[in-house]
């Protein structure tokens, strides 16, 4: 008997199948499930960034009509989690470790009392003196052990540093040498669904309405927080509004509301404000990072060397992977990466989208636009010199490498070659105009994950798969997935996705989701098609359930797996205030097949929207006299707003990857913003001659280097 393999029909433009529940508000989000007897729970923050509480004076707070608890280190239950993560110690002892950190929860009938309960205890501390300083001359930076931000989730150690050929003598003869530090801001994850959860106990199980990126591993990390068993907690997660890494593993908030509702007795309900947001769910970095690049006249790379530097909490570490990129990009004999972290009196910074990638490629992609002037070549053609058939660090080749076609195919469509390449060559009236060209790349990786198919005798097909829709529109292209996997219309498929009942697979993180829930619902429709060839072609009136399974790729050992992709960027700046427009923005993309045409361009949009928004908005500013990000609101923390966005195209070239997964997917995701920020950085250089190597590119910073 035959089964044809995956077959995969050409994207058409379709609705997401949860877009009409989305429109007209019935898609249920975590906060606003309707719970008998709810109570609200409201966080109390730390207002020093480094000591000991000494005394919390919560008589007024629970003087308040309707506060049922008020939970701090002195009463809270013991958490059992045996990594050291930044949820392991709340509420368990009095140490304060960053400004913001959550140090007590009031449980009250309404929210309102809570929250007036909450800024009613009052708190004493004994502060101890902070240190919130991130700069490349400390003399604590040390080098991780190995990279494992996951804390074992993720199950892969990423190596600190690499290192290959003789570094140090390419540099000493290289004829063109340019050694730069590039520098990027702590930014916020803001995702529209702020951070919420409802906690609800019935005897021994919990159930868990949340907001996250992956139930299972919220359901592993709780059941080891409260010595339970996974299978006595329940994790229901359909809707969700946004995570981008900030709802991919368990933040304070979480286990505040498994506490809260243990104590009271009654189910809670929390949901973080933005403000809270700033502290508590993590955030990028702010990134140092030296870049040197040797080359010979011609713009042949002999040496990269990229060395990052980032911070981290004193109570968890989390590493910024910022220089990942430089390993796998270019052709170099000589090359190495190092990453350093510094512990300091800080939030926990955590996954934000294209974790690494996304300031990293900054600083990279800045570095071969300044390479290209040095060397008198298009930029584009520098990067071309420089193409590699094998993954420089491991020797793989590629199992696709679209970098080159996605180059070419984007200056011919923006109009590359019209560029006058001389700096400041280009004005209208007040007005200077650039171009410029960043590469783009994100690793095609898998992680294992299981779905079930349940086949009826009605002719329906019921998918069921702990996948995570956090808006990607991940349910649309799983069914469509699934019923080209079955061969039938994509109306007798049912899909089920966030919630531990269905089968386990792996959380929505590092752009895997398609890739690994994919292959798993493939494998569960390869399986139906067998079984119904073995009855038939009849389905038996009990009908019958098949599971399907996704491991590792084994083609992973093999070939290197990435996206690819180029942005252009076309820049207008006013010389006499500084003001920088972004008329045009053009991303092409080779992320293997692409499924569903107009949920990629989303994906696409949204993340050059964020690379604009990273290049020019961005930056949470640390204020170093009371160790806090001082911008914790939309009034002080910019993101773009639709005057901002102008024209933002996206295209892509179509890749057939036999080695990625059946489906011939690469992740997109988080692809979209890397590259965007240099890409504007290099039209800022073209247009005015001046070098902005320091996120977000202000006014101010054009105007006193004389715009
Ligand atoms: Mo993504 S930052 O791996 O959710």
């Amino acid at each position: 008997m035959k089964v044809s393999p995956f077959h995969w029909t050409p994207g058409t433009p379709e609705d997401r199948l949860d877009g009409l529940e989305k429109v007209t508000g019935t898609a249920t989000y975590a906060y606003e499930y309707a719970v008998d007897d709810v109570t609200y729970g409201f966080p109390v923050q730390s207002t020093i960034a480094k000591g000991r509480i000494t005394a919390i004076d919560s008589r007024a707070a629970r003087e308040i009509p309707g506060v049922l608890a008020v939970i701090s280190h002195e009463n809270a239950p013991r958490l059992s989690l045996s990594v050291a993560t930044e949820i392991a110690g709340l509420l368990q002892s009095d140490v304060i470790a960053y400004r913001g950190q959550f140090i007590a929860m009031v449980v009250a009938e309404t929210l309102e009392a809570a929250r007036q309960a909450a800024e009613a205890i009052v708190i004493s501390y004994e502060t101890q003196p902070h240190d919130v300083r991130l700069s490349a001359d400390r003399d604590d930076l040390y080098a991780p052990a190995g990279i494992d931000n996951a804390k074992g989730i993720l199950n892969h150690m990423i190596p600190t540093d690499t290192t290959q050929g003789d570094v140090e003598a390419a540099l000493a003869s290289a004829p063109i040498l340019l050694d730069q530090t590039y520098t990027t801001p702590a930014q916020h994850n803001n995702p529209l669904e702020p951070h919420a959860t409802i906690a609800l106990w019935n005897n021994e199980t919990l159930t868990l309405y949340d907001a996250n990126q992956g139930a299972h591993s919220i359901r592993d990390t709780i059941a080891q927080a409260f010595g339970l068993t996974p299978e006595q907690v329940r994790v229901i997660a359909p809707y969700v509004g946004g995570g981008f890494g900030s709802k991919a593993f368990a933040h304070p908030h979480l286990l505040l509301t498994v506490m809260a509702a243990q104590v009271v007795g009654r189910p809670v309900k929390c949901a973080l404000t933005r403000q809270h947001m700033f502290a508590v769910v993590g955030y990028r970095s702010p990134t140092i990072q030296r870049i040197r690049l040797g080359a010979d006249h011609e713009g042949r790379l002999q040496v990269i060397t990229h060395d990052a530097i980032v911070q981290t909490s004193t109570v968890q570490e989390f590493v910024e992977t910022a220089a990942l990129a430089t390993r796998m990009l270019y052709a170099a004999p000589n090359r190495s990466t190092t990453h350093r972290v510094v512990r300091l009196d800080v939030p926990t910074p955590s996954f934000m989208r294209a974790p690494g990638e996304a300031p990293g490629m900054f600083a990279l992609e800045s570095a071969m636009d300044e390479l290209a002037v040095a060397c008198q070549l298009d930029p584009i053609e520098l990067r071309l010199r420089n193409e590699t058939e094998f993954e420089p660090t491991s020797g793989r080749p590629f199992s696709s490498r679209g970098l080159v076609a996605c180059l070419q195919e984007g200056a011919e469509s923006f109009g590359w070659h019209q560029r006058d390449p001389r700096p400041k060559s280009t004005a209208n009236g007040r007005w200077l105009i650039g171009m410029g060209v960043a590469a783009s790349t994100y690793p095609a990786n898998r992680f294992p994950a299981t779905a079930m198919i349940q086949v009826k005798r009605d002719g329906r097909y019921r998918v069921l798969i702990d996948a995570s829709d956090m808006g990607t529109g991940a349910r649309t292209v799983l069914a469509k997935i699934a019923a080209d996997a079955l061969a039938v219309p994509h109306e007798c498929v049912d899909l089920e996705v966030g919630d531990t009942l269905l089968p386990r697979a792996f959380l929505a993180g590092n752009s895997t989701g398609t890739a690994s829930w994919g292959t798993a619902i493939v494998d569960a429709a390869r399986k139906v098609r067998f079984r119904l060839e073995a009855e038939g072609g009849s389905v038996p009136a009990e009908g019958f359930d098949v599971l399907g399974e996704a491991g590792v790729n084994p083609e992973a050992k093999r070939f290197a797996m990435h996206s690819f992709g180029a942005q252009f960027a076309e820049v207008w700046i006013d010389r006499d205030t500084g003001r920088v427009r972004v008329p045009r923005l053009l991303g092409v993309f080779a992320a293997g097949h692409i499924l569903h045409a107009k949920l990629a361009r989303s994906q696409f949009l949204g993340g050059m929207t964020w690379g604009l928004s990273m290049a020019m908005h961005e930056e949470s500013v640390m204020d170093p006299h009371f160790g806090d990000y001082v911008n914790h609101d939309f009034a002080g923390y910019h993101i773009p707003t639709n005057a901002d966005v102008e024209s933002i195209e996206v295209a892509w070239i179509d890749e057939d990857d036999p080695y990625v997964n059946p489906m011939g997917v690469k992740g997109i995701g988080e692809i979209g913003i890397v590259g965007t920020a240099a890409a504007i950085a290099n039209a800022v250089y073209h247009a005015t001659g001046i070098r902005i190597r320091d996120l977000p590119i202000t006014p101010d910073k054009l105007l006193l280097r004389g715009a």
